[in-house]
């Protein structure tokens, strides 16, 4: 499976079919099935054989994507377990948009694991061509929106045009990532 890249607690690859059985117990967790907007395609995802079909569809999508966008896994390095999810995908309003996507196991949350991995997975994609990142972020998800803070992403507005629901819009750029840079993990 291919790496993407390596933080400091985290590794950043590639899904496989392999993974069919812990994707489904982090997506099928209810806490984040709560969390998961309709657009994402992750709801309803009820067993390990559907799991696999999302996950195989997935790297057949991975081969085509734009340069700059993708589906990721998140493991911890100590231990290997799969602790989330981060994608880079592209968004229907411009096409040329791209959005940052997470979802965090929920025994993991309150350790920085998102925050570090989102601030490295935007560091790549400014290295590969993308001159800034979106968040699409439903207005009570309080924990999304200062993770999207947290990383250095400013605050642009709300808006209910890109999946016909009212979401307030983070944007990321390169200069904004490094005035975080201070407040986020190696
Ligand atoms: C959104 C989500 C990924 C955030 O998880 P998280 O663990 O809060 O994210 P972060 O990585 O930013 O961690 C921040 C927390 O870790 C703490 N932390 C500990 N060590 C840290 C470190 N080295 N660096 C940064 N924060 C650290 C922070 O103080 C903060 O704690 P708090 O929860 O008490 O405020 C998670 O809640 C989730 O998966 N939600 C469901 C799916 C979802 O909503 N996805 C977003 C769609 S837009």
């Amino acid at each position: 499976m291919a790496e993407l890249l390596r933080t400091n607690r985290l590794l950043v690859r590639d899904w496989t079919t392999a993974d069919a059985e812990a994707a489904l117990k982090l997506f099928g967790h209810e806490t984040l099935q709560r969390w998961a907007p309709e657009f994402a395609g992750l709801s309803g995802i009820s067993d390990a054989a559907v799991m696999q079909d999302v996950l195989q569809r997935w790297a057949v999508e991975q081969r085509d994507m734009s340069p700059g966008t993708g589906r990721w896994a998140l493991v911890a390095l100590d231990g290997g377990a799969l602790v989330g999810a981060i994608s880079l995908l592209p968004m229907p309003v411009p096409e040329a948009d791209v959005e940052i996507e997470c979802q965090l196991a929920p025994e993991y949350w309150g350790r920085g694991y998102i925050t570090e991995a989102a601030w490295a997975l935007a560091h790549w994609a400014f290295e590969h061509s993308l001159v800034e990142l979106f968040a699409l972020v439903p207005p009570d998800n309080a924990r999304a929106a200062a993770t999207a803070r947290r990383i250095g992403m400013e605050w642009v507005g709300e808006s209910d045009k890109y999946h016909g629901q009212s979401l307030q819009v983070f944007r990321l750029r390169p200069d904004d990532l490094a005035s975080a840079v201070r407040n986020t993990p190696g």
